[in-house]
């Protein structure tokens, strides 16, 4: 593990498993409630949903009922949030903590406020030995009374709770009966410190510091610093008002020393401060509008509400995520010294760009291409057998942690520049961000990219036009001619993993041309109203005089061909996509 790996670590004086004794637990009853069907990132609905009575607390006693006694009873967990809305309540009020000790747990370490990003919950999973760990949270969508709230679980690897655990949990929403309720009173979360309750013990710990330590240990900070403290380079990081708030100042100014006005919107606030915490050309605006004005800072970045995604520019430069991923990558053994030995293995998400496959293939490591969604990297990492990966949903991340994580790549993107300014004088013209991708380019190709997504649309004629493709796909051939496009192949993707040998089905409609273009068509997996329709396009391009093209035009043949093939106007209605990355 990796805190073994540095002496610097201070591994927390372990603590000893205790059980609920000395603590008045109750046994409430209960009756099942509708809808509480476990997605692979947790439970994700409108606030008002959680808020009904005993919703929250018969997933959290669900959840319990699925796990093994052995592995929560007299143990460790650890229960974070991206502030939002409904987070101080959940823990509380709804019980979340109560449950946890009623069902004789015997410590819960929650960050203050109980604030922890995504990564972070899952470095402190690992570094403590926890048992697993609750992060409140629904990810990018906004936050308040009207908008959305979510739970998810993550197991003692530190990732998330897989789909044989999560079946479970929906399987005893269904006929709960009682809720174990320890009575201890509400626990002051803003003050850091150990409170015993019986034999039950609430540490309330700061979110920032195993993190940090964590970060610390995968990159060289002087390095960075360096470049953070040059007169000629300016930095900026959006927190979106999100939980990478409470991480960026410690980090980025307190310990790389970045001036306090490189942080923007970074107070953490139960509503984002209106917004929509997601880092996108679309929901990141006020960055992409700094980011391509005059005199525009160097590097810029954003991070979404639970702060697992990320996105970065450079100076009037947008880095697509299957790029940065892909350039990470190739820069990873020279610039950062966890991946001093190179990166053992490369891996991406099927609608990803091809970007990475390049890298694999020079740096002559194994790569993996598996379904949307984090969880698949998971086995491939506790085999060892990869440590870089991402996807173009602006996940980028490696084996430090089970989760993806925006601020490492906000730290692996600045190791970067750093690494190949590190000997330039004042007043010499630095490398910047887009010439280190143009650079990239350059070596292994371009492979144009763009995702139109169409949000929620009527669930029927989404469902019915991915219907029709399936249907086309059983009866189109190798060679048939799509535009000026010759199919290579065109199937439903399936994934088998290499480690546990689980089969994952219909993972989405690829059309793959012989020049390696690429159409893929998706139903999202997490949106929360409607049908969410992602088309992906992709089409690689080795000219380097053409690698300056607008993404949108050089990929516009393809998009028309697309939406031609997919019928997409007449299943949906839809003139024009919601978001267009
Ligand atoms: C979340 C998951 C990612 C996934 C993304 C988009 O961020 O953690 O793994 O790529 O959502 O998923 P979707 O099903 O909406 O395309
Ligand atoms: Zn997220």
């Amino acid at each position: 593990p990796w805190w073994r790996a540095s002496p610097q670590f201070s591994v927390r004086a372990s603590f000893t498993p205790s059980t609920a004794e000395g603590l008045k637990i109750e046994s409430v009853p209960t009756k099942p409630v509708e809808g509480q069907k476990t997605g692979t990132s947790g439970l994700r609905k409108k606030v008002k949903v959680f808020q009904q009575e005993n919703y929250l607390a018969n997933w959290i006693q669900a959840l319990f009922d699925s796990l093994q006694p052995e592995d929560y009873k007299g143990g460790l967990l650890v229960l974070g949030g991206d502030g939002r809305y409904f987070n101080r309540e959940a823990a509380q009020v709804f019980d979340i903590i109560k449950i946890a000790a009623g069902n004789g747990v015997g410590k819960i370490l929650v960050g203050k406020d109980g604030l922890m990003s995504t990564p972070a919950v899952s470095a402190v999973i690992r570094k403590q030995k926890a048992n697993g760990g609750f992060v409140m949270s629904a990810s990018h969508n906004p936050g308040g009374p009207e908008y959305d709230w979510g739970i998810k679980f993550n197991y003692s690897s530190g990732q998330p709770a897989p789909e044989s655990i999560t079946d479970k949990i929906y399987g005893n929403t269904l006929s709960i009966s009682e809720i174990k309720i320890a009575d201890i009173p509400v626990v002051d979360l803003s003050c850091l410190g150990v409170t015993n309750y019986g034999d039950f013990i609430v540490e309330v710990i700061d979110p920032v510091s195993d993190y940090l330590e964590l970060m610390e240990y995968v990159f060289d900070f002087q390095l960075i610093k360096g470049l953070l403290s040059r007169p000629d380079f300016r930095f900026i990081f959006d927190a979106m008002h999100a939980v990478t708030g409470a991480y960026a100042k410690p980090i980025f100014v307190g310990r790389l020393g970045a001036s306090l006005d490189c942080i923007s919107n970074g107070e953490p606030l139960e509503d984002f401060g209106h917004g929509h915490p997601d880092p996108n050309l679309t929901y990141a605006k006020d960055l992409v509008n700094i980011m391509y004005a005059v005199n525009a800072p160097d590097l810029g970045a954003a991070s979404d509400g639970d702060g697992d995604r990320n996105m970065i520019l450079g100076r009037g430069f947008f880095i697509t995520p299957s790029d940065s991923v892909a350039i990470i990558a190739a820069n990873a053994q020279a610039a950062i010294p966890y991946f001093k030995n190179g990166p053992k293995g490369l891996a991406r998400s099927m609608p990803t760009s091809g970007a990475l496959d390049c890298v694999a293939a020079k740096l002559n490591v194994p790569f993996f291409e598996v379904p949307t969604g984090w969880k698949f990297f998971g086995n491939l990492m506790d085999a060892g057998k990869i440590s870089i990966c991402g996807e173009e949903s602006f996940g980028t991340g490696s084996d430090h942690v089970r989760e993806k994580d925006g601020i490492w790549a906000v730290l692996a993107w600045l190791s970067i520049i750093a690494y190949r300014n590190k000997d330039k004088k004042v007043g010499e013209k630095l490398v910047s961000v887009a010439d280190v991708a143009k650079e990239h380019w350059a070596t292994y190709g371009r492979n144009f990219f763009s995702r139109y997504d169409y949000e929620e649309c009527e669930s029927d004629g989404a469902n019915q036009m991915m219907e029709y493709l399936r249907d086309l796909i059983s009866k189109t051939q190798s060679g048939e001619k799509y535009g000026n496009y010759i199919l290579q192949f065109a199937d439903d993707f399936s994934y088998t993993d290499p480690v546990d040998g689980s089969v994952a089905l219909k993972q989405g409609l690829r059309f793959v041309f012989t020049d390696g273009s690429r159409i893929i068509y998706r139903l999202s997996g997490t949106g929360s109203a409607g049908a969410t329709i992602r088309i992906y396009i992709e089409q690689f391009e080795p000219d380097v005089s053409k690698h300056e093209m607008d993404a949108q035009i050089a990929l516009k043949p393809l998009i028309d061909l697309a939406l031609s093939i997919s019928k997409l106007k007449e299943f949906t209605g839809r003139e024009k996509p919601t978001v267009i990355t």
